[in-house]
C-alpha cells in the first residue's frame, strides 16, 4: 500500500478549495452541496466544514452499469429537498471516465436549479476530456491512472475508511477482491 495523499495534504487542499468556493459563492443566495454516495462522503464532510457561508447538505445515490450505449448510471437514491432556484454544487470523489458525474450532472439540471457546478477531489488522465457533458469548476488533485482507495474512495467496498488516499498494489487487489476488473468492478459500488 503506497499513500499518494497523505492526511495533512488532503486538509490543506480541502480548506484551499472551501475558501475558493467561499469566494465565489459569497453573496449568491442558496448554495446546496449534494454528494454523490457513498465514495463522496469524506469528501463532502470535510470540504462542507471548509465552506463559509449558510450552506445546505444533501445526497444523491448513482449506480453505473455497462448499457446499451456504453456506460450509464441511474438513481438509486434520490435528493431530499427539491433545489429550485437554488446554487447546486456537485461533490464527487473521483472522475475518471465522467460517467457517474455526467449523470448526476444531468439529473440535477433537470430540476430548475439556479445553477449547478462541479467539484471532484481527484481526476484522473482520462477525466480531462469530460468537460464537454459536465463542467468541472474544481479539481483536488490531477492523479494518475492507477487505481486509488481510502477517503471514501472504495475496492469491492473495502477500503472507504483509511484516512489517506492509497494505491493498492496488483497483489492487494487480487487478494481483496476476485481478480475481476477492478475497474468495472467499481463502477457498480456506488450504490447506497
Ligand atoms: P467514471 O464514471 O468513469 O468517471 O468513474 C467514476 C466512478 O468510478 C467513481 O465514482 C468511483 O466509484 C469509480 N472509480 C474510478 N476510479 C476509481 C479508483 O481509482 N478508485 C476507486 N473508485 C474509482
Ligand atoms: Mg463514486
Amino acid at each position: 500500500m503506497k499513500v499518494l495523499l497523505g492526511r495533512a495534504e488532503i486538509a490543506r487542499r480541502v480548506a484551499e478549495l472551501g475558501a475558493q468556493i467561499t469566494r465565489d459563492y459569497e453573496g449568491r443566495g442558496d448554495l446546496v452541496l449534494v454528494g454523490v454516495l457513498r465514495g463522496a462522503v469524506c469528501f463532502l464532510a470535510d470540504l462542507m466544514r471548509a465552506v463559509e457561508l449558510p450552506t445546505r447538505v444533501d445526497m444523491l445515490g448513482l449506480r453505473s452499469y455497462e448499457g446499451m450505449t456504453g456506460s450509464e448510471a441511474r438513481v438509486t437514491a434520490d435528493l431530499v429537498d427539491d433545489v429550485v432556484g437554488k446554487h447546486v454544487l456537485l461533490v464527487e470523489d473521483i472522475l475518471e471516465r465522467g460517467t457517474t458525474v455526467a449523470a448526476a450532472f444531468a439529473c440535477l439540471r433537470e430540476r430548475a436549479p439556479a445553477s449547478v457546478e462541479v467539484c471532484v477531489l481527484l481526476r484522473k488522465p482520462e477525466g480531462l476530456r469530460t468537460t464537454v457533458l459536465a463542467p468541472v469548476r474544481y479539481v483536488g488533485f490531477d492523479i494518475g491512472p492507477e487505481f486509488v482507495v481510502g477517503y471514501g474512495l472504495d475496492y469491492e467496498g473495502r477500503y472507504r475508511n483509511l484516512p489517506e488516499v492509497v494505491v493498492l498494489t496488483e497483489e492487494e487487489l487480487t487478494a481483496a477482491g476476485s481478480g475481476a476488473d477492478h475497474r468495472r468492478a467499481s463502477g457498480t459500488e456506488d450504490t447506497p
